[in-house]
């Protein structure tokens, strides 16, 4: 499905009936990948998974900031019909739900912050993204395809589970995958925020995620006043593929929780 934004159009995944979870993917996924949570959890929500720019069915637009993408969501929302809703977002999803947060704070409901992190990148972070933007400009995915499943994925992953996410990197637009880089390097530090977040929150963290660790989740966790904080077993970085069933019962309370 797709909408008509000022910046272009946008392709989303919508399945359920309830109160609306609207979901923002992975770097360099698509809303494909939320595909577990809209079957599993489209009894108890409305499940809204948005492609961000150059992702799924989305064109490519940019340079832009992870705060276009946010209001690029907003905007998604308000074509729905969504006035308030939850957000979930998973590592570049995440950051751009914080992002969402900060300019429209005011239309959440709760927000999911899963396999993610507050913190910006140091200096050298930083620079190893505009490294990987450029050399993926130039030679393609390739580089990525050969060590991405490795790192997101936790050693007990299945062979399909790594087949499928082999096949989602290869098919990123590099011209994509270089945009997002760019803006993942310049988004700011949201760690102060997280104290005056008075929203229902709930952390999810895959057990063997090392991309952004238990740790680094309950270093969030401590800062957040209202809180609970869920790791997955038998999961590394994409907690919500790799273990559906436990991500899916996180979410499933937590929503549970907001409606009471
Ligand atoms: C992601 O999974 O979205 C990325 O690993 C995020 C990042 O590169 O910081």
């Amino acid at each position: 499905m797709q909408v008509q934004l000022s910046s272009g159009t946008v392709t989303y995944r919508e399945r359920g009936v309830g109160p609306t979870l609207a979901l923002l993917h992975a770097f360099p996924f698509s809303s494909e990948m939320w595909e577990p949570q809209l079957a599993g959890l489209e009894d108890v929500a409305r499940v809204v998974a948005i492609d961000m720019r150059g992702f799924g069915g989305t064109p490519v637009a940019g340079p832009y900031t992870l705060e276009d993408l946010a209001r690029d969501v907003a905007e998604v929302m308000d074509a729905l019909g969504h006035e308030r809703f939850v957000l979930g977002g998973l590592s570049m999803g995440g950051y751009v739900a914080l992002a969402f947060e900060r300019l429209f704070g005011h239309r959440l409901q709760g927000l999911v912050l899963a396999d993610t992190k507050a913190a910006a990148d140091t200096p050298a972070a930083r620079e190893h993204r505009y490294h990987v933007a450029a050399e993926v400009e130039a030679e393609g995915v390739a580089s990525l395809t050969a060590t991405m499943p490795n790192t997101l994925l936790a050693p007990v992953a299945s062979s399909d589970v790594r087949e499928r996410v082999r096949a989602w990197i290869e098919r990123a637009n590099p011209r994509a995958v270089a945009l997002a880089q760019r803006a993942m390097a310049e988004r700011p530090d949201s760690t102060e925020r997280l104290p005056r977040l008075t929203l229902p929150t709930l952390v999810v963290v895959g057990e063997a995620d090392a991309l952004t660790p238990p740790e680094e989740a309950e270093r969030m966790a401590a800062l957040l006043p209202d809180t609970r904080l869920v790791r997955i077993p038998h999961a590394g970085h994409l907690s919500n593929v790799e273990n559906p069933a436990a991500f899916n019962a996180a979410v499933r309370a937590f929503l549970g929780a907001i409606a009471r």
